[in-house]
């Protein structure tokens, strides 16, 4: 037995120089050392020896037991700070190192148009609302005062919305992507709140694209309406938008216009960003506006067929309306040259980085 006892002690040692990671030194530990191994079921035979040599092997095993007890800890916390140190060696980071910027994107610049718009018209307590894009001709045409087949729908090249050839027609007549924002005047008078001030910008659509259009596009509509609304409302908010928008030193001009749903009707011009009004630029007629004005959009008083349409008296209430361009408004404003104005949706980024 004391052979054996010193056997298992040699193989146990070099078994411990042998092994190369905390996993396999637990497989020795249970092999010799744990409830069913090699040295407890040595032990095991201690009474079945004789009286004179138990007590001496007894004595012996114990030590056996301690020494390969004490040799397991010593390897076992070598084994630990060894794969420690080679486990920080493999994790270090280097903290002063300057870190990987994400790229960080921004607004599309018409999105920041229209933050820019709806912030100013806030101001005068008109609310953003949506009216949709895909619309009964009802909304889009016929309670703006144009009739089917009135002539004046010419002027907008519309979608019609349909399936293999037929329009789609529902309750409300044909459906089309909205060829304007003024589809918004009836549906929000149809709320019944009253009194209206609301800013509606939203994508627009029409059968368009070159240099200087595109098939989709964007316009803000105003529409205010309350007992007592006259022209000179229309000018004070216009004035107030166009000075702040493009600079205190621009002017406001109505022009006698024609539209159906507003009456009187007028386009509205601001004194050129160059000129500034004068027509002349370095002694030569300005290049751009070449009479010291520009065109900004439509507007007028709402035509009392279009408040009849939305359910209002006209005898009581009276209001103004206006849409412009967003993508127009904007390119104004910073006078971009855009040669062609299609390169907005093109979604080239060495463009759109630069705004
Ligand atoms: N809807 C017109 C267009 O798309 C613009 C317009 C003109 C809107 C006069 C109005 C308005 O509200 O009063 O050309």
């Amino acid at each position: 037995m004391k052979n054996e006892l010193e056997q298992l002690k040699e193989e146990f040692l070099k078994g411990l120089e042998d092994v190369s990671d905390s996993l396999g030194l637990e497989d020795l530990r249970v092999q010799y050392l744990g409830r069913k191994g090699r040295v407890p079921l040595l032990m095991k035979r201690l009474p079945t020896l004789a009286e004179d040599v138990r007590k001496e092997m007894g004595q012996l095993g114990n030590e056996v037991k301690r020494t390969l007890e004490l040799a397991f800890t010593e390897t076992s916390e070598r084994m630990q700070a060894r794969e420690r140190q080679q486990n920080e060696q493999a994790q270090w980071i280097d903290v002063t190192q300057p870190g990987v910027r994400p790229e960080l994107g921004h607004l599309h610049l018409t999105t920041q148009a229209i933050d820019e718009i709806s912030t100013l018209f806030a101001r005068l307590g008109f609310v953003r609302v949506r009216h949709p894009e895909v619309e009964w001709d009802h909304y889009a045409f016929e309670t703006l005062n144009m009739p089917k087949s009135h002539p004046a729908r010419d002027e907008w090249e519309t979608f019609f919305i349909g399936d293999g050839g037929r329009v789609e027609e529902g309750e409300k007549g044909k459906i089309v992507l909205t060829p304007h924002t003024s589809n918004g005047q009836v549906r929000e008078m149809e709320k019944g709140q009253l009194p209206i001030r609301m800013i509606n910008i939203n994508k627009t659509y029409r059968r368009q694209s070159d240099a200087s259009h595109v098939p989709m596009f964007h316009q803000f509509e105003g529409l205010m309406i309350d007992k007592g609304v006259t022209i000179t409302h229309l000018k004070g908010v216009f004035d107030f938008f166009v000075k702040e928008f493009f600079g205190q030193n621009r002017e406001v001009r109505l022009r006698p216009f024609h539209f159906r749903f507003t009456e009187p009707s007028m386009e509205l011009d601001i004194t050129c960003g160059v000129c500034l009004g004068s027509g002349v630029n370095e002694g030569v007629k300005c290049k751009i506006c070449k009479e010291g004005w520009v065109e900004l959009g439509g507007a007028g008083m709402v035509h009392p067929n279009v408040l009849k349409a939305g359910g209002l008296d006209p005898e009581v209430y009276s209001g103004f309306a206006f849409g412009w361009g967003v993508e127009r408004t904007m390119a104004m404003k910073s006078n971009l040259n855009i040669d062609d104005i299609r390169v907005l949706y093109r979604n080239d980024l060495r463009f759109l980085e630069q705004f």
